[in-house]
């Protein structure tokens, strides 16, 4: 798609354009290709609940192509691999201490949702336009699939925002280990159901004698509000938008635990959670087929949505000019 005009965010100088975003989101698209290739599985050797089964059914998958659809995401499998070798090795309680501390003392930049919409496509998308999709595009498809279906105007919204968190990516992050990929809790053992789960045996949490336990630093029932989780896109745009919109707690969790799979899909840390996460639960697991799927719909005109969607803006961002 066209390049869209920016209007003028005021950006902290330390901002890092030169970071390879077509690289970043690469990974990314393997990530889901590999969560929907996870969820097929299921399907297959039969152990996915009736609500996977309706929706691997609805989703991208056909018979025919199902085939060389396995053989692309074996490819990505193998390549995402290495990536969360890196993931599961450096995301440690240190680093997620310092990774919040550094969010809560600085800010990196003053801009409106949309402008952060047309930043994070400038910065990642040259990508080939028959492939992939640009940011823009994710978001809006993902927000037009939940308005189609009728959903609620704030899980419209959450859907168009859900993965301005990448921003994350030139705001400084270490790498792309800590702004895409699956999340998991740190501070307690790290669950057999987290993808690649041999791959934690060089993080060094994994030996230390309190947060290797299985509840480590939590007590069973103390509510997901109160866990660490691996930081990273979801975790980052949470931070930013839990004290700067109106949006109900349902949509906070759904862009805060968007990623966090071992819990959505697989049933591991579900120990942790309280009343309050239940129905949380529920609204994420609503919410993943949109993120996961809308993919193959048509391609959205940006130009003819933003009056929509800047009205939704406007309702639940009170202030226009957001700090990041
Ligand atoms: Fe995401
Ligand atoms: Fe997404």
């Amino acid at each position: 798609m066209a390049p869209i005009a920016l209007e003028s965010p005021n950006i902290n100088e330390n901002f890092n354009d030169h970071r390879d975003g077509l690289a970043l989101e690469a990974t990314s698209d393997d990530i889901d290709d590999v969560n929907v290739l996870r969820a097929a599985m299921k399907v297959k050797k039969g152990i996915a609940t009736q609500e996977e089964q309706d929706i691997y059914e609805q989703s991208q998958f056909d018979a025919q192509k199902d085939k060389t659809q396995f053989r692309q995401y074996e490819d990505a499998c193998d390549r995402v691999k290495n990536f969360y070798r890196e993931q599961h090795q450096k995301q440690t309680v240190a680093h997620n201490l310092k990774a919040r501390n550094d969010f809560k003392f600085k800010t990196r930049a003053e801009m409106t949702i949309w402008e952060a919409m047309e930043k994070l496509n400038t910065l990642i998308d040259e990508s080939d336009p028959d492939t992939s999709l640009s940011q823009i595009e994710h978001l809006l498809q993902t927000a037009e699939a939940i308005r189609r279906d009728g959903k609620p105007r704030w899980m419209q919204l959450t859907g168009l925002i859900h993965d301005l968190g990448k921003l994350l990516f030139f705001f400084g992050s270490d790498g792309q280990w800590d702004v895409v990929g699956d999340t998991f809790p740190v501070g307690c053992a790290f669950d057999p159901k987290i993808i690649y789960p041999g791959t934690f045996e060089d993080n060094p949490d994994h030996s230390d004698p309190i947060y290797s336990t299985t509840h480590g630093i939590y007590t069973p029932g103390c509510g997901l509000d109160n866990v660490m989780l691996s930081w990273g896109h979801d975790e980052y745009l949470y931070h930013v938008v839990k004290d700067q919109s109106t949006l109900p707690d349902e949509a906070l969790a759904m862009i805060r635990y968007h990623s966090f799979y071992p819990w959505h899909r697989e049933g591991a840390y579900r120990w942790m959670m309280d009343d309050h996460d239940k129905e949380m639960l529920k609204a994420v697991q609503a919410f993943n087929p949109y993120d996961l799927y809308s993919k193959s719909d048509d391609m959205p005109r940006a130009e003819e949505l933003k009056p929509y969607y800047m009205d939704l803006i406007n309702e639940y961002f009170p202030k226009s000019v957001l700090k990041w």
